[in-house]
């Protein structure tokens, strides 16, 4: 019996995933992030104290976890020495709980340079990422000339493949966008970064597995979610890494057969930030009076997130794709004030219904909804805990949406805070 689980966003990432890690991990010793880098943001609030992570996993807020950074992740070694410094700056001490990836590819300045650059470029077609240099860090990835946490052990050989870089980055900005994005400064920087790093650097296959060899129990944290994975998702209207389950896998070296449950996290509506098609989107007061009670904006741009309803097609979609075994609703609360929700329950295009996603843009921005509207219940659900304590129509909703997309509710979120949690089936962590 495996003694581990995946955690995977079913939707367009801000699911809820930092709370959902975070009230997790109390089954698990160790929490490992397998891809993205600083462009996600999860909200983890405990003890009274809010933190956001952007590259940490949420487990490293539990003092005693194990937290890792997995070879799948981009690492920006500014952003993520920050990160370190403000979570020891509130008292929660990282010391040796953190590993990092030994093979983790660098962000580095003029991967940010460039991305902004090229968003610009795409003038009304923007993709609307979020100029963490993302995109461009992977782009070097899979070209096969990125630079790898391993390359901060050595300082000189450091120093020279970045003047290197630096070079050829340099004619490539002249001769696409006009501009020059390198002086070398920051490279003092960075090493002094890696101070921080170096210590970290680990082997995470070989330690995963040997954890796992020794009965640990291993939580899997994906960042963004499924409809923005770049196989998967609304392609190009995506993130350049592999959002969905099977990412743990590659983003840290533990063999698919290992990964144990995979639990998707989904919010009781949807949300989607930057461009792309959204087929539940809502307009007007529906998606101001949402965004307004689920203070929905994005935790690293602080961009107004589009805000919809629950799209049933493309959870069952997310459900085949990650193979879910179970679903985690959260954000149920900021439902409560509404007489009547829709649902989206099945796709057509063009005249036809349509069981599956379609791959191209084009199609998915043709698709027409069709809608159902189950009953509100119209009653405070914030912080309750008890399944029982739910209002019988808010019930419902979670049983509808469960036996839609054909997956058990493993719990339910009814607030921020770690204890504002319904646990529905704990099959869905490893009994100790
Ligand atoms: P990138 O990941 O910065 O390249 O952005 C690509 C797309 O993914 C943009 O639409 C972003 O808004 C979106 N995105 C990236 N990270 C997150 C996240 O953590 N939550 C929600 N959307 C994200």
């Amino acid at each position: 019996m495996s003694k581990a689980a995946v955690v995977v966003g079913v939707q367009w990432g801000d699911e809820g995933k930092g709370k959902v890690v975070d009230a997790l991990a109390e089954h698990f010793d160790i929490v490992a992030r397998y891809q993205g880098g600083a462009n996600a943001g999860h909200t983890v609030i405990a003890d009274g104290r809010k933190h956001v992570l952007q590259l940490l996993p949420a487990g490293v807020v539990r003092p005693d976890r194990i937290a890792v950074i997995g070879n799948g992740v981009v690492i920006d070694p500014e952003a993520l020495a920050r990160e370190i410094h403000c979570l020891e700056e509130s008292e929660i001490k990282i010391g040796s709980r953190l590993r990092i990836s030994d093979r983790a590819h660098l962000i580095l300045p003029w991967h940010r340079s460039h991305e902004i650059a090229a968003e610009a470029a795409r003038g009304d077609a923007q993709i609307g990422t979020t100029s963490k240099g993302i995109g461009p860090t992977y782009e070097d990835k899979a070209g096969r000339r990125g630079l790898r946490t391993c390359d901060l052990r050595d300082e000189a050989s450091f120093r020279a493949k970045c003047s290197e870089m630096g070079k050829e980055k340099n004619r490539l900005a002249a001769a696409l966008f006009d501009s020059v994005h390198d002086d070398g400064a920051w490279v003092d920087r960075y090493l002094a970064a890696a101070e921080g790093i170096v210590p970290r650097l680990t082997d995470v296959s070989a330690f995963l597995n040997s954890a796992l060899d020794g009965g640990h129990r291993v939580l899997f944290e994906g960042a963004q979610g499924t409809m923005l994975d770049i196989d998967h998702g609304t392609y190009p209207f995506v993130t350049s890494s592999s959002a969905a389950a099977g990412g743990a896998s590659i983003g840290t070296g533990v063999g698919p057969t290992r990964l144990g449950k995979v639990i998707g996290v989904s919010k009781a509506y949807a949300t989607r930030v930057g461009s792309g098609p959204f087929p539940t989107e809502a307009a007007g007061e529906d998606a101001d009076k949402i965004r307004e009670r689920g203070g929905e904006y994005g935790a690293v741009t602080g961009r107004p997130r589009r805000c919809g309803w629950f799209d049933v097609p493309a959870a069952r979609y997310a459900a085949r794709l990650n193979y879910l075994s179970h679903l985690v609703i959260t954000k149920l609360d900021i439902l409560d004030h509404l007489a009547e929700i829709p649902v989206g329950v099945q796709y057509e295009l063009d005249g036809n219904r349509l069981d599956s996603f379609p791959p191209d843009v084009d199609a998915v921005e043709r698709l027409k909804m069709r809608y159902i509207s189950l009953p509100g219940w119209q009653q405070p659900t914030f912080g309750l805990q008890n399944y029982d304590e739910l209002p019988q129509r808010a019930r419902e909703y979670l049983q509808f949406i469960s036996r839609e997309v054909g997956v058990p509710i493993a719990m339910v979120s009814t607030g921020p805070e770690r204890h504002q949690t319904i646990w529905m089936d704990t099959s869905s962590v490893p009994k100790d």
